[in-house]
């Protein structure tokens, strides 16, 4: 298949998807958007400091670049902190491109160099789960601290918006669970809502429109 590599405004690079006509980043920095979107909005400082493990999922895994940006996040805050990720995707192909892909982390050579789909370093434990996503949530036991969520746009990708998929995510939540993602869907919004989660915008990056930040608050502990 033919790759259309994309520069992003930040100097990194994304690809163009034919299949869902978008790229799998934004354009205003693909670095940028994870950072910006998915990992600082989380405030992840207090809790990176003070806990020995944080467990993260990432939805929609792509070329891993929210997964490698929050975890070398973390690891500046606490350099002795665990971070286990598990990572749900469901093109291999896609993943295939790491290896061939440059982004400025200093974890990424981990990435790029994973075996199976898999990472085991000193303080990294990743696992992708090659499916749809739909599926693997409903094999996961485990609860996580944080949820990466990165579809395609609601309006190419719907069937990844729906509450459905967001109860087994709710599933897989506990008390004070944070989920961030580029959008501000209402229909989406309101289906996390009425699920027990607390949204809030997060101020746009390169656009008007702001993200989304979410924590579960259930009335009752999980
Ligand atoms: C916007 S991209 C994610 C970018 C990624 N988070 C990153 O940091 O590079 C959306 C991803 O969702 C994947 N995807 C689409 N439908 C899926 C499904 N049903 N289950 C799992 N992954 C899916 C696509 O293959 C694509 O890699």
């Amino acid at each position: 298949m033919k790759i259309k590599r994309v520069r992003t405004n930040d100097g990194t690079d994304t690809i163009f998807n034919e299949k869902f006509g978008e790229t799998y980043h934004s354009y205003t920095g693909a670095y940028e958007e994870a950072l910006r979107k998915f990992t600082l909005p989380t405030q992840i400082q207090d809790f990176a400091e003070t806990q020995n493990t944080i467990k993260i999922l990432d939805v929609c895994f792509g070329l891993g670049y929210n997964s490698s940006v929050f975890a070398e996040i973390v690891t500046q805050i606490n350099p002795k902190i665990k971070i286990k990720i598990t990572g749900l995707e469901n093109d291999s192909w896609i993943l295939e491109q790491i290896s061939q892909t440059e982004f400025p982390t200093e974890n990424w050579q981990l990435f790029q160099t994973m075996q199976n789909f898999e990472i085991h370093s000193k303080n990294l434990d990743l696992k992708i789960f090659i499916a749809d996503a739909r599926k693997t949530l409903t094999n996961l036991s485990e609860k996580f601290d944080f949820v990466l969520f990165d579809p395609f746009s609601p309006k190419s990708c719907p069937e990844l918006w729906e509450e459905n998929l967001l109860e087994k995510i709710t599933k897989v939540s506990k008390k004070g669970t944070k989920l961030t993602t580029y959008s501000c869907n209402k229909k989406f919004r309101k289906s996390l809502e009425n699920l027990g989660w607390k949204t809030s915008d997060v101020k746009g990056v390169g656009r008007k429109s702001p993200s989304t930040l979410a924590e579960f608050s259930p009335q009752k502990s999980e």
